[in-house]
């Protein structure tokens, strides 16, 4: 990649306005391998550039691309109404570079959010068309036999839905719990679905998206790059991904 200012740098990865990253900068804030660069105007390449910004590294990156081990209690929305918005969560740069939740999940919902300012990414991933399968630990409030499996993969009908929606998958981890994996998005869907079958969702956890799976090592309320072998699972089918 060509040099260009670090001014620019900044702005780019979302610390503020090009006028803004130029004070930051003069203060004194930024340092590149351990100096201090006060001059907004100074050039650097880009690429693999790491930046510490008050004393935080920060690796260069050309779009954001991370995951969210999302905590109960948050609304996936800009606006939230009655609970904390899940983009408080996360550091003000990458709100700053209007990094964006591929679709939502409930207030009450925990576990795999991603997040890009990757327009083309964002789309292909959340598109309805591409079908990417979504894996979630559901544990119900009644035991859920062999019956309501079949019945929960043949499909079910929802109010309002044109059409029945089957599980893509459903499989047993308990008497109360399941394995369950759409490749919709529709509204509520899971804890529709589990109501078509006469039960009630209690606890609900995103726990893949393609063949992506929520790492063991990511606390609730923690977020992480996605790496290139994260996006890469990302097109594989539900369970295909080695555990992260
Ligand atoms: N289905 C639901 O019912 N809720 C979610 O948050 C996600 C899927």
């Amino acid at each position: 990649m060509p040099k260009i200012p670090l001014e620019r740098i900044l702005h780019s990865q979302g610390f503020g306005s090009r006028k803004e990253c130029r004070v930051q900068i003069r203060q004194g804030r930024v340092a590149i391998a351990g100096e201090e660069v006060d001059d907004p105007f100074r050039e650097f390449d880009p690429e693999g550039l790491v930046f510490t910004f008050d004393g935080c590294d920060w690796l260069f990156q050309a779009k954001a691309y991370l995951m969210l081990n999302k905590p109960a209690g948050y609304e996936c929305s800009h606006q939230p109404k009655h609970h904390a918005s899940i983009y408080s969560l996360l550091p003000p740069p990458l709100n700053g570079r209007g990094v964006q939740s591929l679709g939502r999940l409930d207030e009450d919902t925990t576990g795999l959010l991603l997040f890009s300012d990757d327009g083309q990414f964002i789309h292909a991933i959340s598109s309805g068309k591409r079908k990417v399968p979504k894996t979630y630990r559901v544990t119900a409030k009644h035991p859920l036999d062999d019956d309501r499996i079949a019945t929960l993969l043949a499909g079910v009908q929802l109010a309002d839905e044109p059409a029945v929606v089957a599980a893509a998958g459903c499989e047993r981890l308990g008497e109360r719990e399941v394995l369950l994996t759409v490749t919709e998005g529709r509204y509520h869907q899971v804890k529709r679905m589990i109501a078509a079958v006469g039960n009630r969702v209690e606890a609900l956890c995103r726990v893949a998206v393609g063949g992506l799976q929520l790492p063991a090592d990511l606390a609730p309320g923690e977020w992480r790059w996605l790496t290139a072998a994260d996006r890469e699972c990302l097109r594989a089918p539900a369970g295909d991904a080695a555990a992260s």
